[in-house]
C-alpha cells in the first residue's frame, strides 16, 4: 500500500494517529451516466474514455485510487458501456504485437490500465441518478467494508493525496467525509455548495463539519464559495439513507439527498478543503482545458503545444 502526500491540505491535525489512513478498500467510479453534455461524441463513446491527451480519464481516476491505497475498483456502468471495463482487462493479442514490434513504451502504457487495481463492474439498467448507481454497489462490499471511496471520473482533482487526508478525518471524526474546492463567488453557481462550519477542534482549518449543501446557488444564496469536488468517503449507512430518500426531478435518486438525511440525523460528516487544481471533464470547456493542461506538461507535447497556442492567441 501505498501513501501519498502531496497534498497542499497534509495537516497538523493527525499528528497523533498512524501514518498510513485506512482508505476504504473499494474505490467505486460511478460511470453509468448519459453524458449528454458531450452528445454527439457520446452517442457510441462513454465520456470515461475520452483522452486526457492520450490516456482515458477513468484511467487517471483508478491512477488516483490506487495511490490512495485502494485495492479494488468497482466501476457502475449501463448496458452498452463495456468498453469502459473493458479499458482494464488485459489484451493479449495487442501486447503480443507490441512486444515483438519492440513498442517497449507503448507496451507498459498499455499494461497499465489492467495492472492497477482488481475491477469489478456493476450494472445500472437504467441512469436513475448518482445516488441510484452508488445505491448498486452495496451488495457487492464485503460485510467487513464499512465505508467506500467513490469517485466521480468527470473531476480530475490535483496534486493527488486528498483521498488520503478525507480518510484521515473519517479515521479521527468518523462518519462520512467530502472533497471540497474554493471557487469564485461569480462561478459558484454552476456547483453543488457546501454550507459549513469550522471545528473548534481543528488544527487543520480545512476540515470543517458539513451542514447541508445547496445545489447550484445563485451566487448571493451561496452559503460559501466551497463546491463539491467528486471524491467521497462514505459510510456504509449511506445505503441505508439511500433506501430512504424520494426521488427528486426526473425520477433521479440524488446522492446529496442521502448525505444531507445522514447530516439530519446527527451523523458526522466533514468536508476537506482541497487547495489545488480541479478539471470538469463531463463537458467539453472543461475537458478541453484538462487536456491542454497536461499537455502542457507533457514533453513530448507540450513545447510545441506553447509555441502553437502563443501563436494562435496573438
Ligand atoms: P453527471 O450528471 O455529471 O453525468 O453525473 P452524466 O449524467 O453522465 O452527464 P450529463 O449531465 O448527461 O452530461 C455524475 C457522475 O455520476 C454518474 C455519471 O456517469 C458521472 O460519472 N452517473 C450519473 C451514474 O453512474 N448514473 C446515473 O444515473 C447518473
Amino acid at each position: 500500500m501505498t501513501s501519498v502526500s502531496n497534498s497542499t491540505t497534509e495537516i497538523p491535525e493527525y499528528h497523533d494517529v498512524p501514518d498510513t489512513p485506512p482508505i476504504p478498500r473499494t474505490a467505486v467510479v460511478p460511470a453509468a451516466g448519459l453524458g449528454t453534455r458531450f452528445l454527439p461524441a457520446t452517442k457510441t463513446v462513454p465520456k470515461e474514455l475520452l483522452p486526457v491527451v492520450d490516456t482515458p480519464g477513468i484511467e487517471l481516476v483508478a491512477e488516483e485510487a490506487k495511490s490512495a491505497g485502494a485495492e479494488r475498483l468497482l466501476i457502475i456502468t449501463s448496458p452498452g458501456k463495456d468498453g469502459v471495463v473493458a479499458h482494464f482487462v488485459e489484451d493479449l493479442v495487442l501486447e503480443n504485437t507490441l512486444a515483438k514490434r519492440g513498442k517497449a513504451a507503448m507496451l507498459a502504457k498499455v499494461r497499465k490500465a489492467p495492472s492497477l487495481l482488481d475491477v469489478a463492474s456493476v450494472i445500472q439498467e437504467k441512469p436513475l441518478g448518482l445516488g441510484h448507481a452508488v445505491g448498486c454497489v452495496e451488495e457487492y462490499l464485503d460485510d467487513d467494508e464499512d465505508a467506500i471511496a467513490v469517485l466521480l471520473p468527470d473531476d480530475l482533482v490535483l496534486p493527488g493525496g486528498v483521498l488520503e487526508v478525507m480518510a484521515r478525518t473519517r479515521q479521527r471524526r468518523g462518519g462520512s467525509v467530502l472533497c471540497a474546492i474554493e471557487v469564485p463567488g461569480d462561478r459558484i453557481s454552476a456547483y453543488g455548495v457546501f454550507d459549513v462550519e469550522d471545528l473548534p477542534d481543528a488544527n487543520n482549518p480545512n476540515v470543517k463539519r458539513l451542514k447541508g449543501m445547496v445545489e447550484k446557488p445563485a451566487p448571493e444564496d451561496a452559503p460559501s464559495n466551497l463546491a463539491a469536488a467528486g471524491r467521497y468517503i462514505l459510510d456504509r449507512k449511506i445505503f441505508d439513507a439511500l433506501r430512504r430518500i424520494k426521488p427528486g426531478a426526473g425520477g433521479e435518486l440524488q446522492l446529496t439527498d442521502a448525505i444531507a438525511l445522514l447530516i439530519e440525523e446527527g451523523e458526522p460528516v466533514h468536508v476537506v478543503v482541497h487547495h489545488g487544481t480541479r478539471h470538469d471533464l463531463g463537458n467539453p470547456g472543461g475537458y478541453l482545458k484538462a487536456a491542454v493542461d497536461f499537455a502542457l506538461d507533457r514533453d513530448d507535447y507540450g513545447p510545441d503545444l506553447r509555441e502553437w497556442l502563443t501563436e494562435r492567441l496573438k
